[in-house]
């Protein structure tokens, strides 16, 4: 029996530090009536250079704050943390802490639009070293199409360039640029380019500045967004324990200082953070 409040909550949105913020401002513009929490692993990030089992009991720590602050539905909108933990959670943990709440990852929507887009089935992917050595895209794209091959490059300098503000540096022109080159070089055909890391978008422009105009590059808000409406459209009994007064709580392990003034740089406002001490 679940010992989580059973009263509708809002919903819950999670990343291992400020990445997903990407994905939260394209949610909250699809879907602007409803409540959100969103949760930052700030001082625990980067996630992508961890192993696998920290990874899952760092993700299974902060899913199950997000459930006792009254979430039934959680967004991991991190993409390491989809590749390494979301599994485990949905088939092992649910099932014990409360199996009618949902947890939902960002891999499998993005693998969906992808099929839609790529012309001659040549995709690449960029992400994190722990997304790429899980191989989940290749994984899930296998399931859904058997004409995609997938090239990954793994970028372990971008996510630290841009938590440090340094996107737009030339620094930052030099490793785009290399891991660029790098995965054509691998496969000169690709048509198109999965951003696989929320972080990512930040360095749209210098992605395309560096890329061939023809590769369509795919970043991952605007269809995790699309994706959750559908959801809560196909689930009306997930969808009336979502509370809807358009707020959103930002949570943060690290100091709210730290997370406010870093946070503007993903979002267009400022927001006012809270502290939250989780393990
Ligand atoms: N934003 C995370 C992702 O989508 C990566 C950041 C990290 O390494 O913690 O994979």
């Amino acid at each position: 029996m679940s010992t989580f409040s059973q009263k509708p909550g809002a919903i819950g949105v999670f990343d291992s530090g400020y990445g997903g913020l990407t994905i939260l401002d394209k949610i909250r513009a699809e879907l602007p009536d409803y409540d959100y929490i969103y949760l930052g692993d700030n001082a625990r990030t980067p996630y992508g250079t961890r192993s696998f089992d920290v990874v899952y009991k760092y993700t299974l720590e902060c899913v199950t704050y997000l459930f006792e602050a009254g979430c039934h539905l959680v967004i991991l909108a991190c993409n390491t943390a989809s590749a390494k933990a979301l599994r485990s959670i949905q088939q092992k943990d649910l099932p014990i802490l409360d199996p009618a709440r949902r947890v939902l990852g960002v891999i499998r929507p993005t693998v969906e639009a992808v099929g839609a887009i790529t012309k001659n089935g040549h995709v690449g992917l960029l992400a994190t070293t722990g997304t790429v050595q899980s191989d989940s895209y290749p994984l899930e794209i296998k399931k859904l199409y058997n004409n995609i091959a997938v090239t990954s490059e793994a970028c372990p300098m971008w996510v630290p360039l841009i938590e440090n503000n340094e996107y737009n540096s030339g620094g930052a022109d030099y490793f785009v640029n290399k891991n660029l080159q790098s995965i054509l070089a691998r496969d000169p055909q690709i048509d198109t380019i999965m951003l696989g890391c929320t972080h990512y978008p930040l360095l749209l422009d210098k992605i395309k500045k560096y890329l061939p105009e023809n590769i369509n590059v795919v970043s991952q808000g605007d269809i995790v967004a699309k994706s959750l409406a559908d959801y809560l459209q196909r689930h009306p009994e997930m969808e009336s324990r979502c509370t809807k007064n358009g707020t959103c709580r930002y949570l943060t392990t690290e100091s709210v200082e730290k997370f406010a003034s870093s946070a503007s740089i993903f979002l267009n406002e400022t927001v006012e953070a809270e502290h939250v001490d989780i393990c």
